[in-house]
């Protein structure tokens, strides 16, 4: 292996909370409540397609125009924006900036691939922009996770091949783009929601450089 390539939301900080929060305040407005288990089908999920999954959940996918929807969106990140706007290193995850900073010390490249376009804000104000040789963030993508385009840049970037890679994600959309990219999938979460990815971490507490390693 060569390069790792961090999800953000849910893997370096636990600002897929923040999202669920965000979402969940715009779905009751709506009339449609849901709960973690349903959550668990937009992480990783784009925030248009999120919205639609939602609307599909209520039975009112019909009931906007593209243009409500593009304000029921921006809505729910303004939302998202204030939730996260106090965010400091104090809410990196437990064993991040450890696992980080010893992948840099043995030399592997670092990316982040992440489907939000607050990534680089987010990761500005967790003071990690240095510790990514690179992000590919919602931005710069057309095709989201599922979809390995975002990891397939990031790759790229890095000037490893895929197969040289170890993703790491949170979500289920995430560890299918992994694999659709031909790289290793690390999942941190429920071995029983996250089935298909190699190897998965319940928290980032225990994902350590030596547990990966031994286990590729
Ligand atoms: C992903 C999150 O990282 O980014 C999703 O897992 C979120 O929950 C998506 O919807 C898009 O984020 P944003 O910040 O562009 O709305
Ligand atoms: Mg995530």
């Amino acid at each position: 292996m060569k390069a790792f390539i961090f999800d953000l939301d849910g893997v370096i900080t636990d600002s897929a909370e923040y999202h669920y929060l965000a979402w969940k305040a715009l779905g009751e407005d709506l009339g449609i409540p849901f709960d973690r288990e349903f959550n668990e089908t937009l992480k990783g999920v784009s925030r248009t397609e999120s919205l639609e999954r939602i609307l599909r959940l209520g039975g009112r996918e019909n009931d906007f125009s593209v243009e409500e929807k593009g304000r029921l969106a921006t809505k729910k990140n303004e939302h998202y924006v204030s939730l996260i706007s106090n965010i400091t290193s104090a809410d990196i995850l437990p064993g991040i900036e450890v696992f980080l900073s010893d992948l840099k010390e043995a030399g592997y490249k670092v990316g982040m691939a992440s489907a939000s376009k607050n990534a680089q804000m987010v990761t500005h104000q967790l003071g990690l922009l240095d510790a990514f040789d690179h992000i590919v963030d919602a931005a710069t993508v057309t095709d989201s996770k599922p979809h390995p385009e975002v990891f397939l840049k990031a790759a790229a970037a890095l000037q490893v091949e895929p197969k040289d890679c170890v993703g790491i994600e949170d979500a289920v959309a995430g560890i299918e783009a992994i694999h659709a990219a031909g790289m290793f999938a690390v999942g941190i979460g429920d071995p029983e929601v996250l089935t298909e990815a190699e190897l998965v971490f319940t928290d980032t507490s225990i994902l350590t450089l030596d547990h990966v390693l031994a286990r590729i």
